[in-house]
């Protein structure tokens, strides 16, 4: 469930609680070679309907690379493309979502795989065993009407094998290391708490060893307590297992509580990334300023001014720069040309014509990326 930038957080939150959840976490990451690299990635639902179709470019190229035994977060306020991007990187791509362009390349421990340019046996296989997923709500993965014992079987023996006893084994040894009582294997989802499910979940989607941890807003639905519990869990298990973990919230104090380096998404695209220290010091996209600035700080009476606007319609966004209708500084250049995503200092790559200016005058024609893979022509007058 996401949220008006105005109003980060969650409903409840104290400010002393939100102000523990902001403590940033001391960067840990080795650099590595990334485990999974995303270039140009362009993924959009298409839908007809009489005779008239329609695209909303939810993700429209995105190229970011997540580390080793590194937490990679992806910022940005509700419907901007964050569960459409991750998803399009674990492969669980559906109609209407359609891979237009682009490429998603994984390197689990020098077992390469393109994800897009592999049959689809080989993009079922990664699940569970080199990446697994963490939704919002455990119900989606632990079956209602059976013992939590029941869903490790089904989704986590036939990766692990060997004999069942063994098995158990394993998965006990794996609660007990995420402080879980072995009681959980027999209880009915409904009979834990919405944390403990959440927990149970994270723990099921651990246990195989993955060396890529994807988790959709896991916290966003438990209150602020439970909540930190929960993070601290993904911290801990993360460190244990040295896997890398792209986690999706639009809460950045949460961000900043877990993350190694953070990207942020506006309308479909990354407009900002760096090490979560640099982005909380020093933002350079305005749109992110805004969301760090709208973050409430103790002693502070009053929250800054709501940004003018809403976010757009992705059916129909904005040309050029996508964020231009509600930029406090916009200029003429940026209804015109897309900011490109540029490398400012090592590693702080910002998409923005106020902090790297445009390399061609404001009226000269478009120019269009060669390196831009897309199997779809754009509509004419499109500039985006
Ligand atoms: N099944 C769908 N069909 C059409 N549009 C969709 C579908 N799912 C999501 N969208 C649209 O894609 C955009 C991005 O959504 P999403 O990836 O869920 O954003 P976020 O996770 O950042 O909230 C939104 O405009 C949303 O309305
Ligand atoms: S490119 Fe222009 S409109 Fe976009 S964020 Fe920068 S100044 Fe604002
Ligand atoms: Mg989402």
């Amino acid at each position: 469930m996401g949220m008006h930038p105005g109003t980060p957080g969650q409903p409840g939150h104290s400010r002393n609680q939100r102000d523990e959840l902001r403590e940033p976490r001391p960067a840990t990451a080795a650099i590595d070679a990334p485990v999974v690299d995303v270039t140009n990635l362009r993924a959009w639902y298409v839908t007809r309907q009489f005779g008239v179709q329609r695209e909303v470019r939810a993700v429209d190229d995105v190229s970011l690379q997540v580390r080793r035994n590194e937490i990679y977060g992806l910022a940005g306020e509700s419907s901007c493309g964050k569960s459409t991007l991750i998803k399009t990187i674990a492969g669980a791509v559906r109609p209407p979502l359609e891979v237009l362009g682009g490429s998603v390349l994984f390197d689990f421990h020098g077992e390469h795989l393109d994800l897009y340019r592999s049959p689809p046996a080989a993009r079922a296989a990664i699940r569970w065993k080199h990446l697994s997923y963490v939704m919002q709500g455990s119900m989606s993965v632990l079956n209602p009407v059976r013992r939590v014992r029941h869903s490790f079987v089904d989704f986590a023996y036939r990766h692990i094998g060997g004999s069942i006893a063994d098995f158990e084994n394993t998965v006990r040894a794996h609660l007990e290391r995420l402080q879980l009582r072995p009681g959980v294997l027999e209880a009915y989802p409904h009979e834990l708490s919405g944390g403990m499910r959440q927990r149970v979940a994270i723990a099921l989607a651990t246990v195989c060893r993955p060396e890529l941890i994807i988790a959709d807003e896991p916290t966003t639905a438990l209150d602020v307590i439970v909540q930190k519990g929960v993070l601290g869990m993904i911290r801990e298990v993360q460190r244990e297992l040295q896997s890398s973990l792209l986690f999706v919230t639009h809460d950045m104090a949460v961000h900043a509580y877990l993350c190694d380096r953070l990207g942020v998404m506006y309308a479909g695209r990354l407009i900002e990334e760096a090490p979560t220290a640099d982005i909380f010091r020093a933002p350079l996209h305005p749109y992110t300023r805004h969301l760090i600035a709208s973050l409430p700080r103790i002693g502070q009476a009053a929250r800054m001014d709501a940004l003018k606007g809403a976010p757009p319609n992705l059916a129909a966004p904005p040309a050029g720069c996508r964020f231009h209708p509600r930029c406090p500084l916009a200029m003429e250049v940026c209804s015109q040309q897309v900011p490109p995503l540029e490398t400012l200092t090592p590693g702080h790559r910002v998409a923005c014509f106020a902090v790297t200016p445009p390399a061609t005058p404001a009226s000269a024609p478009v120019s269009v990326s060669p390196t831009q893979v897309s199997t779809r022509a754009a509509p004419p007058g499109d500039s985006r």
